[in-house]
């Protein structure tokens, strides 16, 4: 198998990665702030590291900023139901994946204003763009780091400022950035990560990076191990928007993978070998490439076969994971012109060689002819 669909999620994983999860589960598995013996402590102290080698990947000063989630969408959806109530209005792009666009539209249902900042052609958000849509009733602006359609990079510092200086919070969805590329986050209202993409992490790791002074909603009530004699949940993070048990085991791992990421130059290798990928089949005749491949992504366009059977005929005859359709962000197809036939994306990870790349392109060459 050549897997060229790390954009979904990143495969293989370092070695380190399930060996953590793996020695968690054996060694250390008591329930992390939630007691005061050894075992839950070591938990709280591996859930904590996770926090901190976080932190410094994206530049935060207070670790306890970010709130451990199980994916990307949960952060996207506490940080948007957190923010909007009713009346409020709230801006997101044309590139959004559905994990922004239906927890958007669902705050519209409950009153919400909702509109949509268009794309470029190629699928890039400026903060020309945003300046245009914003009024002095926005609360709040999400915007996608890339796309994970066309892998096209958003220059999130200039939309920042812009919105900053409107009085609205900025959302940045990195889901297809950390670990890929750099994030200071210093400056940001939000964003929102996941764990299993870029940051080589398991399933069921992502989180949400909260500005100190900013207090959201929780989406979810519950035990924190914290204030247990209120009936409200704590003011203080990450204990505000953590109700329950975290993903401990997932986070040992995803500690492995953060570290992974930082001993490598983040996001390198992946770019490099997207854009080699992008070059060759930009050749091929009936293959067109969508947007600029800013990171790991690259979009495809075919003439005169289906997608979704291009994809699979990749896996049936090939030995290729690669994924057709819509990427479950309609609104970005729908920008980029292909919300009737969708693309072919290809998405290398820390292990796709050139050997992969050839592999893959000449696959496509005789599927296209
Ligand atoms: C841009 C973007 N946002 C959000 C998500 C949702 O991530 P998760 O599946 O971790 O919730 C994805 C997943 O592919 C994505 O590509």
């Amino acid at each position: 198998m050549i897997y060229l669909d790390n954009a979904a999620t990143t495969f293989p994983k370092p070695p380190e990665v399930p060996e953590a999860v793996k020695d968690f589960m054996i060694n250390y598995g008591g329930n992390p702030g939630r007691g005061g013996h050894e075992l839950s402590r070591l938990a709280g102290d591996i859930v904590y590291s996770c926090r901190e080698e976080l932190a410094g990947l994206f530049n935060i000063d207070n670790p306890e900023r970010i709130v451990f989630t199980k994916n990307a969408t949960e952060a996207l959806n506490t940080a948007i139901n957190g923010v909007v109530g009713e009346g409020d209005e709230i801006l997101i792009s044309a590139m959004e994946h559905n994990s922004v666009l239906r927890p958007a539209v669902a705050r519209e249902q409950a009153g919400a204003v909702l509109k949509i900042i268009p794309a470029d052609k190629d699928g890039r958000i400026t903060p020309e763009a945003v300046k245009i849509m914003i009024t002095h009733r926005t609360k709040l602006v999400c915007v996608t780091h890339a796309s994970n359609v066309t892998g096209t990079v958003n220059d999130i510092a200039a939309i920042n400022e812009l919105v900053h200086s409107h009085g609205a919070l900025t959302l940045f969805d990195a889901a297809q950035t950390a670990g890929l590329l750099a994030i200071d986050a210093a400056d940001f209202d939000m964003f929102a990560f996941a764990g299993h993409k870029g940051l080589y992490g398991p399933f069921g790791t992502g989180g949400l990076y909260v500005r100190e002074g900013i207090s959201l909603r929780p989406l979810t009530y519950g035990g924190t191990g914290s204030v247990s004699e209120s009936a409200l949940m704590p003011d203080i993070f990450p204990d505000r928007l953590e109700a329950g048990t975290v993903n401990a085991a997932g986070i040992a791992g995803l500690l492995e993978g953060v570290k992974f990421v930082k001993r490598q130059a983040p996001g390198d290798h992946e770019k490099e070998t997207a854009k080699k990928l992008a070059e060759k089949i930009g050749g091929i005749r009936s293959a067109e490439i969508m947007g600029d491949n800013g990171v790991n992504v690259v979009g495809i366009r075919l003439r005169g076969v289906d997608c979704v059977d291009a994809a699979s005929t990749l896996d049936s005859e090939y030995g290729i994971a690669s994924r057709g359709g819509l990427h479950c962000s309609p609104l970005a197809h729908r920008s980029m012109g292909t919300i009737g036939g969708g693309m072919l994306r290809l998405s290398t990870g820390a292990f796709t060689t050139e050997a992969d790349i050839d592999a893959a392109a000449k696959a496509l060459e005789d599927i296209l002819r």
